[in-house]
């Protein structure tokens, strides 16, 4: 999971990284408060997980609460790389020196930790990698050792980082690591780290990821992600249901990754004979398929405007076909006049004729039960392109 920067700020205060103010504000009203609660300089700043938001006109300097309203007036609703800006940080203002770049991030490749470190910070990182690959240090870091003091200084100076300002960054980027594995994070970066003009250090940008996997050691972690979650996703997440959202048009629901997986390979290949449709969307039900997990998931899928048909494709084992088309029809008898897409259905594996036999003789107007999963793919486009 990626952080928002105000929660990326917000986590490094607790740890103690020196940052400046910044209170959220989802309207220019509130900008304009928490402009006036900090005063003086502030900076308007878009939140949307993505960089460069400076350059998207995402960020602006405000010398008044007045102008920081008219500042998030104008990145309020702002599309920033396909990212639409609904929520802005009113950051104090740094009288700014210099920039730089510090990261540390998991290097799954070399099965390490690695550390990114440059006194030329500021710009994007993958820009300053290809035009001054020199002027960025990459340093492994031992996960027994980590970044201790003497580690920071080798990253520091690797960075080049001049004797004067050494000592100061490193105790800095013990602090960052800290956060790292405090956090389980994947990515800590601080872009721009900034040395101000009365010579203090401060983390003006932070983007951190977090490992999911470590979720169940914080217990923090689930207000993060209400933030940002789409509406379905919420709604998936809260019923424990794997819910992927895409772009097309056929919503696919199906027990185990694999399967479902391979269902929208299927459904796209089909999809090229019927218009072009797509996949909509990735819904895994896992194991049980019960009616309730079943009237879940299809909750989910036709809740979604861009759904024309829905492809359910359950291969039975431990819950047998019959136990799915149960499921199936109790989803369909809760949903009532609100399931209005048509569904086909494939089933196969255990007790898959006492499945379909369950499912025919409910005879759904809505329902159609293919037998393999190549015709009922395109069924499901076809269905999906009228
Ligand atoms: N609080 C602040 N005070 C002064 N200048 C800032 C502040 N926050 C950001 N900036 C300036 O804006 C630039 C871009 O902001 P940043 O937060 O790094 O966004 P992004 O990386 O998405 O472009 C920074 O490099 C810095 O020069
Ligand atoms: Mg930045």
């Amino acid at each position: 999971m990626d952080l928002f920067e105000y929660q990326a700020r917000d986590m490094f205060e607790r740890h103690g990284v020196p940052v400046l103010q910044g209170l959220i504000a989802d309207t220019p009203e509130e900008a304009e408060a928490a402009a006036a609660k900090i005063g003086g300089v502030v900076v308007v700043k878009a939140q949307v997980k993505t960089g460069g938001r400076g350059k998207a006109g995402g960020v602006k300097v405000a010398k008044s609460p007045e102008e920081a309203k008219e500042a998030a007036e104008k990145i309020l609703g702002l599309d920033i790389k396909g990212h639409v800006v609904k929520r802005v940080m009113i950051a104090e203002g740094a009288s700014i020196d210099k920039e730089f770049y510090f990261s540390v991030l998991l290097d799954r490749s070399n099965r390490t930790f690695l550390s990114l470190c440059s006194v030329e910070g500021g710009m994007e990182i993958e820009q300053l990698a290809e035009e001054r690959p020199e002027a960025l240090a990459k340093i492994a870091v031992d996960a027994v050792r980590g970044i201790d003091k003497a580690k920071a200084i080798e990253i520091a100076k690797a960075g080049g980082f001049g004797d004067d300002l050494v000592d100061k960054v490193a105790d800095v980027f013990v602090t960052l690591y800290k956060v790292f594995v405090e956090e389980d994070a994947t990515l800590v970066e601080v872009n721009p780290l900034v040395l101000t003009t009365d010579g203090k250090i401060l983390a003006l940008d932070g983007k951190v990821s977090l490992d999911d996997n470590a979720e169940f050691r914080h217990n923090d972690r689930h207000d993060l992600q209400r933030d940002d979650l789409d509406p379905l996703e919420a709604k998936a997440k809260a019923m424990d249901l794997n819910y992927v959202k895409l772009d097309g048009e056929v919503g696919i629901i199906g027990n185990g990754a694999g399967l479902v997986m391979s269902t929208l390979d299927v459904v796209a290949y089909a999809g090229e004979k019927h218009g072009g449709v797509r996949p909509a969307n990735f819904l895994d039900i896992g194991g049980g398929a019960s009616a309730e997990v079943m009237a879940a998931g299809l909750d989910v899928i036709l809740g979604d405007p861009q759904v024309k048909s829905v492809f359910v494709n359950v291969f039975g084992g431990i819950t047998a076909c019959d136990a799915v088309a149960n499921g199936i029809v109790g989803a369909l008898n809760t949903l009532g006049a609100t399931a209005t897409k048509p569904l086909v259905v494939r089933l196969d594996g255990n007790n898959v004729n006492e499945g379909r036999r369950i499912l025919a003789e409910y005879g759904h107007p809505l329902v159609t039960v293919v037998e393999t999963m190549d015709e009922a793919a395109d069924k499901a486009a076809e269905l999906a392109n009228k």
